[in-house]
C-alpha cells in the first residue's frame, strides 16, 4: 500500500462521513466544492498522479478515478435523498382541498315564535292590523279601564307582578304626559298580565272602524304546571264597526282555527265571565293528548278540551269610556295564548318545555 492509496482511503471514508451529515443544499454544495471542487482534496490527489513512479500510477490512478466515481455516486444519491425528504415533508403539511367543510349549525326559530307567525299570518288575511304594546303596564290600563277596580275579586283571576312603591311614582309621572292615561297620576306598575289593555289603549288614539291584532308577552304570579306558565305570550284581536255582533266574533274565530288547525280538530265556545265583555265565552279545543275522558291527563285532566282563549262582546261601557257611542258602534274581542295554540299544533304536552331553554326539545322544531 503507498502513501498514496492510504490517503485515497481517508478521503473515501472522511467524505462519505460528511456526506451523510451535509442536511441541506449548502452543506451538499459546499462537500461539493471542498472534496470533488478543482482545489478539491481528491483533485489534488489526480493532479499528483503525474509525478508518480511508473509501476504505481496505473494503480493509484485506477484507484482514485473509482473514488472519484463513488464520491460522485454518493453526491447524487445524497442530493435525491434530501429530495424525497423535502417533497415527503410538504405532503404532511399540505392541505387536502378535496375534505369536506365542516357543517355550520344553523339556528332556528323558537317554536313559539313560529306559532306567534302563523296566527298572526291568518288573522292578517282576515283583515287584522298587528300592532304591539308595552309590557310593563299601569294598574289604570291592566284592569281599572277593563272594569276590574282595586279590590274588586275578578283581580284574582289574574295573580299579578307588581313593582315596588318607588318605581311607581316615577312611572306614573311619565303616564301623565302621555296624555289621555285614564287616572294614571299615582297609577301602579305591574308586569301585564294581558293584552287586553291595549284594546283601551289603541281605542284611545284611534276611531272605528278597528280591527287590531296585538301579540306580546305577558306575566302571571301563577303555581306553574303542564297548561299553566309564570311567562306567556297572548295575541289580543279588537275588532270595533258598526253592527259587529256575536256571529263574527264566532265566524273570525271559527276561520282561524280551521285555516290553524285544519277541519278535523273541534272547537267549542261555552258561556265564561271577563269584566270586561258583556257575554263573554272561553274557546277550546279537543284534547290532542287523550281520547277526552283520562282523567289523569294533564292537558285536558279529563274534560275532553283545551282552553286556548278568552272572548267576548267588548263592554258597552267601555266602548262609551272612549268617546265612541255605544248605540251605533259595538264590538268583540278575544285573547288566547300562544303557548296553548303551540301545543295543539306541536303535540306538547307540558307548556313548561317552551321556555325552559333544552336544545333537545327546541330541535324538534
Ligand atoms: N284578557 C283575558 C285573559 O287574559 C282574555 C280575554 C281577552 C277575554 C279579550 C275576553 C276578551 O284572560
Amino acid at each position: 500500500m503507498s502513501e498514496t492509496t492510504d490517503r485515497l482511503a481517508s478521503i473515501e471514508r472522511d467524505a462519505l462521513v460528511a456526506l451523510a451529515a451535509a442536511e441541506d443544499d449548502a452543506g451538499i454544495e459546499g462537500w461539493r466544492t471542498r472534496v470533488l471542487g478543482r482545489s478539491g482534496e481528491l483533485t489534488s490527489v489526480l493532479r499528483g498522479i503525474g509525478g508518480l513512479a511508473a509501476e504505481e500510477r496505473k494503480a493509484v490512478g485506477a484507484e482514485a478515478n473509482r473514488v472519484k466515481a463513488v464520491l460522485e455516486a454518493a453526491l447524487e444519491g445524497r442530493r435525491e435523498g434530501l429530495r424525497r425528504a423535502a417533497l415527503a415533508s410538504a405532503e404532511a403539511d399540505a392541505l387536502d382541498v378535496t375534505l369536506p367543510g365542516r357543517p355550520l349549525r344553523r339556528g332556528r326559530l323558537h317554536p313559539i315564535t313560529q306559532v306567534r307567525r302563523r296566527i298572526l299570518d291568518v288573522f292578517e288575511r282576515l283583515g287584522f292590523q298587528v300592532i304591539e304594546g308595552p309590557e310593563v303596564e299601569l294598574d289604570a290600563y291592566n284592569f281599572g279601564a277593563l272594569r276590574i277596580p282595586e279590590h274588586h275579586p275578578a283581580r284574582d283571576m289574574w295573580d299579578t307582578f307588581w313593582f315596588e312603591d318607588d318605581r311607581v311614582a316615577s312611572a306614573a309621572a311619565a303616564g301623565t304626559s302621555e296624555g289621555g292615561a285614564p287616572s294614571s297620576a299615582r297609577s301602579p306598575l305591574l308586569l301585564r298580565t294581558h293584552t287586553s289593555p291595549m284594546q283601551v289603549r289603541f281605542m284611545e288614539q284611534h276611531e272605528p272602524p278597528i280591527r287590531v291584532a296585538v301579540p306580546g308577552k305577558c306575566y302571571r304570579y301563577e303555581a306553574t304546571d303542564a297548561t299553566h306558565e309564570w311567562m306567556l305570550e297572548q295575541v289580543e284581536l279588537l275588532a270595533i264597526d258598526e253592527g259587529i255582533s256575536m256571529a263574527n266574533l264566532k265566524g273570525t274565530l271559527q276561520e282561524w282555527a280551521r285555516q290553524m288547525f285544519g277541519p278535523s280538530r273541534r272547537v267549542m265556545l261555552r258561556n265564561s265571565y271577563f269584566p270586561f265583555v258583556e257575554p263573554g265565552v272561553e274557546v277550546a279545543v279537543d284534547c290532542f293528548q287523550c281520547p277526552g275522558d283520562d282523567p289523569s291527563c294533564a292537558v285536558c285532566r279529563g274534560s275532553g278540551w283545551l282552553e286556548l282563549m278568552g272572548a267576548g262582546m267588548v263592554h258597552p261601557e267601555i266602548i262609551a269610556a272612549q268617546g265612541y257611542d255605544p248605540e251605533r258602534y259595538t264590538g268583540f274581542a278575544a285573547g288566547m295564548g300562544v303557548e296553548r295554540v303551540a301545543m295543539v299544533l306541536l303535540g306538547v304536552s307540558d307548556i313548561r318545555d317552551f321556555h325552559a331553554n333544552d336544545p333537545r326539545f327546541l330541535e324538534q322544531f
